[in-house]
């Protein structure tokens, strides 16, 4: 239900297809926004204040968020996990509606996908998704910038995701499909990739003329590729089941040997935060195929363009 003070016309960005119709046109204002940036910036979002709910910790999506506002000219309120308590201390939606009648926007990191969508729902004002169970799509979004900028293109390249088929996966799928990527996640079998996701991606995938495929081998997904990425096998929230993915993961590691059958000038990325000896090897991701800074720094860039698409 929409507050009666909105106008029922917000926009959110819970996951990479509330990007479908512009998802190119939000990586090229934010490509503008890095460069226009040094010269000093106009200020679309003067006087609006984005709420930023966590459920979880964050380096990256929090400052990020935050640095991004201020640029923008508005600000940005950090809410810590036990401050709200979403659903225990109040109701999902009341604090959508609460929030709504303070904030001009809502970054929410959650738990769960289910109660993304229900505090998207109940609020008025427009609410990013800055991760949860299922996604991570301004995660995509940085990370679609970083291989532009990068590669001078993206249709056509081989993206190769190896290790657990989480939300930054799932995410992935979509976005790789949206402009024209190639994409092979190479999971153990237990922790493929959303198969909802995948057919919902399959389908743009088609329109796009690029692949998507699902393997178990990280060597033959490795093959020939542009790109390689990785993230953590324990994910926040999987804590209890650590020893057990890191044996089953061991295989997946993104090391020297697994590098070597990308292209020679394939890049590496990684959402961070990232154990070196895990899912990559310090070979890897300290080597010089790695990107995985400017790939950081894009999330500014990427969430600067998504909040002005959906606050200004
Ligand atoms: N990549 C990412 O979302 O990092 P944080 O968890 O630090 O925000
Ligand atoms: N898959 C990881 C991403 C962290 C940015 C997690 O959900 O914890």
């Amino acid at each position: 239900m929409l507050d009666e003070l909105g106008d029922g016309l917000k926009r959110d960005i819970i996951s990479v297809l509330d990007m479908k119709d512009d998802f190119e046109q939000i990586l090229s204002n934010a490509a503008k926004m890095k460069k226009d940036h040094k010269k000093g910036q106009k200020e679309p979002l003067k006087g609006k204040v984005l709420g930023m709910v966590f459920e979880k910790p964050s380096l990256r999506t929090r400052i990020s968020f935050e640095v991004g506002m201020g640029q923008l000219g508005g600000r940005a309120i950090y809410i810590s996990p036990d401050e709200v308590s979403i659903g225990k201390r109040e109701s999902v939606s009341d604090v959508a509606q609460v929030l709504s009648r303070y904030v001009n926007g809502i970054m929410y990191r959650a738990f769960s996908n289910q109660v993304m969508r229900e505090l998207a729902q109940n609020a008025s004002v427009p609410v990013i998704n800055g991760l949860d169970d299922i996604e991570h799509p301004c995660q995509c979004a940085a990370d679609m910038l970083t291989i532009m900028e990068k590669k001078g293109k993206l249709a056509g390249l081989q993206l190769t995701y190896v290790g657990d088929g989480n939300n930054v996966c799932n995410s992935l799928l979509l976005g790789a499909a949206l402009v024209g990527m190639n994409m092979r996640a190479a999971t153990p079998k237990d922790f493929k990739p959303s198969a909802d996701i995948l057919a919902k991606a399959q389908e743009i995938a088609k329109t796009k003329g690029c692949k998507l495929e699902l393997m178990s081998n990280p060597f033959q997904a490795a093959e020939g590729a542009d790109v390689i990425y990785t993230d953590t096998w324990v994910s926040m929230g999987q804590e209890k089941e650590k020893a057990e993915r890191e044996r089953l993961f061991l295989p997946y590691q993104v090391n020297v040997k697994m590098a070597e059958r990308a292209k020679k000038d394939f890049l590496f990325l990684h959402c961070l935060p990232a154990h070196r000896g895990l899912e990559v090897a310090a070979e890897v991701i300290d080597g010089p195929n790695s990107v995985v800074f400017d790939e950081a720094e894009n999330r500014l860039h990427a969430q600067k363009a998504i909040l002005v698409a959906v606050m200004a």
